[in-house]
């Protein structure tokens, strides 16, 4: 599976291409009030594991959060740091970047529990879950939470249809793997089985979300949507943080973002 050479080679595409598109500031968003709708008041504090050039986690250190941000890739790292410094001060002191692999996460923040680790986008590079969740739940602390964004395994066709690739829609139905959109390839959970697996290790899950719906639609389909125009924007996220809480549109969401409490010692 993808390894940091790889993430080397995506860095510039991912921090500063998909994150400047509309999909992109409509997840940050939707994600935000999702998280914030669980985490404790701040500081936390918060580790994310796998946070990349921290676009979800640095909105959590403005808002009084302590953030530990742990990726193994230095040009995600080196992302990272570029976009820290323009932070307001205060936000900037509240960060720490930490090289580290996740799997080996609990050993890498010298056994620190943390009122909430997240891990975003980061499961589907993997070959299986397992130790990468174990290593979330291990440094959650008791009663802090686990959030964890991975690809939908059940709605593995929407891509390719939306692209009119119809063979390939058709033989997604059942599949687990893709060359994902930053064309390396990628894995899918479901929301049962990693709700399983957090409670095999003492992490209740919450409550699951989808994160996009129409503005993934609208792009795959062809239609142009202009991040500068900040009303549209605005409008398009309310649209899609109502759709991510409800069925059934959360579950046609491409990714789901799921959220569990480790159970209080
Ligand atoms: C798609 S990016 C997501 C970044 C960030 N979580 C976000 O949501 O913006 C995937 C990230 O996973 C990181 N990654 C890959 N393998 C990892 C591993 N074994 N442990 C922790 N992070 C890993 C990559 O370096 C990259 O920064």
């Amino acid at each position: 599976m993808v390894g940091d050479d790889t993430w080397a080679s995506l860095a510039d595409q991912f921090a500063e291409g998909a994150y400047t598109s509309v999909k992109g500031r409509v997840r940050t968003y939707v994600m935000h009030e999702q998280l914030l709708e669980h985490l404790p008041s701040p500081p936390g504090p918060v580790l994310d594991v796998g946070g990349g050039a921290g676009h979800q986690s640095f909105p959590l250190a403005r808002a009084g959060y302590d953030v530990t941000l742990l990726d193994p890739s230095p040009a995600m790292l080196d992302k990272a740091h570029q976009r820290l410094q323009r932070l307001p001060s205060g936000a900037q002191r509240r960060v720490t970047l930490l090289e580290a692999d996740g799997d080996n996460a609990d050993e890498a923040v010298k056994h620190q529990r943390f009122a909430a680790v997240l891990c975003h986008g980061v499961l589907g590079y993997r070959g299986r879950p397992e130790p990468l969740v174990s290593q979330l739940c291990r440094c959650t602390d008791a009663g802090g939470v686990v959030s964890i964004m991975a690809g939908n395994a059940q709605a593995m066709a929407v891509r390719p249809a939306l692209e009119r690739r119809w063979d390939d829609a058709l033989a997604a139905f059942d599949a687990r793997d893709e060359i994902g959109v930053l064309g390396v390839p990628t894995r899918a959970d479901t929301v049962e089985e990693l709700s399983e697996l957090l409670r095999s290790n003492g992490v209740e899950p919450l409550r699951w979300y989808g994160v996009w719906l129409f503005v993934d639609w609208l792009e795959f389909g062809g239609a142009e949507l202009d991040p500068g125009d900040s009303q549209q924007v605005a409008a398009a996220a309310a649209v899609e943080l109502e759709a991510s809480r409800r069925d059934p549109y959360r579950q046609l969401s491409r990714v789901f973002h799921l959220v569990g409490r480790k159970t209080p010692s």
